[in-house]
């Protein structure tokens, strides 16, 4: 799941001068990556600021999936050229998967970044920042097979103070072909739920209302004592093994007020026991991502999901039977290697099967060492890819309407999160299946769970009534 840029907010603090411009392009992992680095930089005397013109250092946390991702960076960093003129003690630093993926080559690309530091490496910060203070450029993109910032406690950015995140595990061992994370955050491995645990009764006493726990693939979370996953089977264990669905009880049961979500899910790894825990208990929200890329069997093959069209409609199947009224969204690529109409049509006839609450459309773009870009011809016309991008972008709104209609006339519990961007006499907030209610205000603040009956629709937004 993909967010666009942000700023992030004043943090203030009167005692400590130096000030951080971070910005986040990307996933919310990334964003949450960057609320660890803010933690590990207020100990060197940083406070973040939303004005890169106050700031002594500016790092941009960036974000690889697609070439277009990659060029909105660099257009971002040469904002920045001026600022760096004007002042010659800046320091600019690169983060996330287009530090890990260029290395030091980024250093020779952009000229005015002093450093490149992989998803990996943050604790080595200030070591860095310090080498870049005598002069010299600095260049961290280690990638471990342990490291999960478990211990540190997140700086919360551009917060609400009611949604907040949590990472739960990093890296990716799927190897998807189209994808570059693996080779940009490294092997999966999962971060002791001791810690997780430890950080959401924090959130909770500290007034968060939701928390949503973040994996490139939750499902596959595994925790044996700390390491890669794949080296399981090497180790010795002396604790108790903890898998998702143990995790999500865990925490259902340690914060029955809070409401707790997740994401991703993997259609290849996302079994029965974890739906059973989700319809046991209410504060589990009943949503979940589960991203198929397309529906063709051929496609999927290519790709290197690890499943078949039939596997992933079985799936649809098991949630719908657990967790009836489950919200579902998807992602999709359009246009992938040697896609054809006839494989196109079996995306849209998937997108009819299941209809979708939401989802996430892209085209295919060719990442550099991935898989695909070394066995496959990126083969289907840019006109063609986006074309068929259109296609399914235009029933996946129908789809989302007829959703949204469905609920017309019906209850929802709410939780409110932020003033409606439309009108200031407005909340919105959102349902347990993940739509977004708008409602006025009433008696009601942020951060207050309220019973909204649903009068009208769009195919993005349910407008509603405080009841
Ligand atoms: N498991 C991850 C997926 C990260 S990438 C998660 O937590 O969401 C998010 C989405 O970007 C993917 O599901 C896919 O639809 C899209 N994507 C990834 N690589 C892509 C590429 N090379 N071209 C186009 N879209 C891509
Ligand atoms: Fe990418 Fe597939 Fe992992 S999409 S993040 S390789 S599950």
């Amino acid at each position: 799941m993909l967010t666009e840029v942000k700023n992030h907010t004043i943090n203030e603090n009167k005692t400590n001068s130096k000030k951080l411009y971070i910005q986040s392009y990307g996933c919310q992992m990334n964003f949450s990556d960057s609320e660890v680095v803010a933690s590990i930089l207020k100990k060197e005397g940083y406070d973040t600021t939303s004005n890169p013109n106050e700031a002594s250092l500016i790092l941009i946390n960036t974000c690889s999936i697609r070439e277009k991702a990659e060029q909105t960076v660099r257009r971002r960093i040469s904002d920045f050229k001026k600022n760096k003129l004007e002042n010659d003690d800046l320091i600019i630093g690169i983060l996330g998967c287009m530090a890990e993926r260029l290395k030091e080559k980024f250093l020779e690309q952009e000229k005015i970044v002093d450093l490149v530091i992989g998803p990996d490496a943050y604790r080595d910060l200030p070591k860095l920042i310090k080498q870049t203070k005598d002069g010299r450029k600095a260049v961290n993109v280690i990638l471990s097979k342990e490291e999960t910032y478990g211990d540190i406690n997140p700086i919360r950015l551009n917060s609400n103070g009611v949604n907040a995140f949590a990472s739960i595990m990093r890296g990716c061992d799927n190897m998807c072909s189209f994808c570059v994370v693996p080779f940009t955050r490294g092997r999966e491995r999962s971060r002791d739920p001791k810690s997780i645990l430890s950080e959401i009764n924090n959130l909770n006493k500290s007034g968060f209302k939701e928390v949503t726990l973040l994996g490139q693939n939750v499902d596959s979370y595994f925790w044996f004592g700390g390491g890669a996953k794949k080296d399981f089977m090497k180790k010795k264990i002396d604790c108790e093994v903890v898998g998702f669905s143990d995790l999500l009880e865990k925490v259902a049961k340690q914060n029955p007020k809070m409401r707790i979500r997740f994401s991703t899910s993997n259609p290849q790894d996302m079994k029965d026991d974890v739906l059973k825990v989700i319809s046991k208990y209410e504060n589990l929200c009943n949503y979940i991502h589960l991203p198929v890329q397309s529906g063709s069997s051929k496609i999927l093959e290519l790709m290197n999901r690890g499943h078949t069209r039939e596997w992933y409609l079985n799936r649809i199947n098991a949630i719908n039977k657990f967790i009836p009224e489950c919200g579902i969204s998807s992602d999709f690529i359009t246009g992938f290697c040697n896609e054809n109409e006839q494989d196109h049509k079996e995306t849209l006839s998937l997108m009819e099967v299941v209809k979708y609450n939401f989802s996430y459309m892209f085209y295919y773009s060719e990442r550099p060492n991935t898989l695909a870009q070394r066995k496959y011809d990126d083969n289907v016309p840019l006109n063609v890819k986006k074309r068929r991008l259109q296609e399914i972008i235009d029933l996946q709104q129908k789809h989302s309407l007829w959703r949204n209609q469905k609920k017309i006339e019906k209850k929802y519990q709410v939780l409110t999160e932020g003033i409606s961007k439309k009108s200031d006499k407005k909340f919105y907030g959102r349902t347990s299946d993940n739509t977004v209610v708008v409602f006025n205000k009433k008696l009601t603040s942020i951060g207050d769970f309220v019973d909204i009956k649903i009068k009208d629709c769009t195919s993005a937004t349910l407008i509603g009534e405080i009841i």
